[in-house]
């Protein structure tokens, strides 16, 4: 299905103040006593957006929430390190609000002329923007004439700045919104087969609506991370020290894809460590039972064979999450062989979820697949087949035509 939003390539902005939602949720760091942005790509992301915008003549108000400081200001929360990475990378002065309604932010923002970019404070330093008030979604509709939201890492967040504004103001869809929904949608919808599924990371039960879903749409599924210790406690198969839960959601999966076309594949063998550290003991298991005393830290080098073979013989991969602990270089092979093979597939790659993208970054293939997912939680519940309300507050891309 087509991405039916109306687009900010169709808004009149000409002139006109528009309110973005971005998502500048990023991690920061301590250099030399300051705050700084250490990674970079979701501000990166959303340039397209920022710069079609400018170019047209808009006055730009952005709007982000940054970490989780439950409705007060937090300086350590604030997003002056992101206003300055944004001004650098767009070449132009990027102002921060004193706050994110209060104070003289509607004078700061009347004050704006075509091209100039204001950030405003970090959204959650006010109580009302995850609680979606009205009042909130209100007053930041006062700051712009058109709403554009590009945040599609929050898209799947009812608040007041990604629902809310949308009652007060027309509701446009970014260019990096519309692009993730496009993607993301056609691995499930119209992929070409056959499609493979490789999930990792910590937890079945984070990831056990994707599997339901996958299991009636993929061809092969298949599981690493701690992820597959849930499976194999499942199974009867002792699983010693290792992180392992959703046994009992691992149970079901399992029946389901007895019932289903779609195979799910879990790993033959293991990288065993005494404990979850670097330097720790280490051993190659035979097959996947693991001993007392010891914990499965990596998928093993014969099933990282197997998923790569299965990698480069699909039409669509999507890959989400770690095969193992790949943060600390003993345990990272499983993830390398994968992460190798997803950036040399021919068929079409598509990566999300923080973790895999931190892996991509780690071993500098991120500009060998096809599309990675800014979105963590937004991307796993729109490949659930979720609605996201911060997609569904939008113009559909024929009222838009009607009011043009
Ligand atoms: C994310 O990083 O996944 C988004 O920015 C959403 O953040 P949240 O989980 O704090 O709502």
């Amino acid at each position: 299905m087509a991405f039916d939003k109306a687009s900010v390539r169709d808004a009149e902005v000409k002139g006109r103040r528009v309110l973005v939602r971005v998502d500048f949720n990023v991690p920061l760091e301590d250099e030399g006593g300051e705050r700084v942005v250490a990674d970079d790509t979701r501000i990166r992301s959303a340039l397209p957006t920022i710069e079609l915008l400018r170019e047209r003549g808009a006055a730009l108000v952005l709007m982000s929430h940054l970490g989780r400081p439950e409705g007060k200001p937090d300086p350590a929360l604030s997003m002056a390190p992101v206003a300055k990475r944004l001004g650098e990378l767009l070449g132009v002065e990027v102002k921060l609000a004193p706050g994110v309604i209060e104070g003289d932010v509607d004078l700061t923002c009347g004050a704006l002329g075509p091209g100039d970019v204001l950030l405003l404070e970090n959204l959650r330093f006010e109580p009302g923007e995850t609680k979606n008030d009205p009042k909130l979604a209100e007053n930041l509709a006062q700051l712009g004439s058109v709403y554009v939201n590009d945040a599609f890492g929050a898209a799947h967040r009812a608040h007041a700045s990604t629902v809310g504004v949308a009652d007060y103001l027309p509701a446009y869809a970014g260019l990096l919104l519309e692009r993730e929904v496009t993607e993301l949608t056609k691995v499930v919808e119209s992929p070409e087969r056959p499609l493979v599924v490789v999930l990792g990371g910590a937890k079945v039960s984070d990831k056990v609506g994707v599997i339901d879903r996958f299991l009636e749409v993929a061809d092969q599924i298949l599981i690493g991370g701690a992820m597959c210790f849930g499976f194999f406690k499942a199974q009867g198969i002792p699983v010693g020290d290792s992180l392992a839960e959703g046994e009992d959601e691992a149970k079901e999966a399992l029946e389901r894809a007895e019932r289903s076309d779609c195979e799910l594949v879990l790993p033959v063998d293991l990288l065993l460590g005494r404990e979850f550290s670097a330097d720790t003991e280490r051993k190659a298991s035979e097959g996947v039972e693991v001993p007392d005393g010891w914990m499965g830290l990596d998928i093993g080098p014969r099933s990282a064979e197997i998923y790569a073979d299965a990698v480069k013989q699909a039409g669509t991969v999507l890959w989400n999450g770690p095969m193992g602990a790949f943060e600390m270089e003993p345990f990272a092979g499983g993830t390398r062989v994968v992460a190798e093979a997803v950036a040399a597939a021919p068929g079409t790659t598509v990566v999300g979820g923080g973790d895999s993208v931190a892996a991509l970054n780690q071993f500098g293939l991120e500009d060998q697949v096809d599309w990675v997912s800014t979105g963590g939680g937004a991307s796993l519940e729109l490949l659930e087949g979720k609605k996201l309300p911060g997609v569904e507050a939008l113009l559909d891309a024929e009222e838009e035509t009607a009011n043009a």
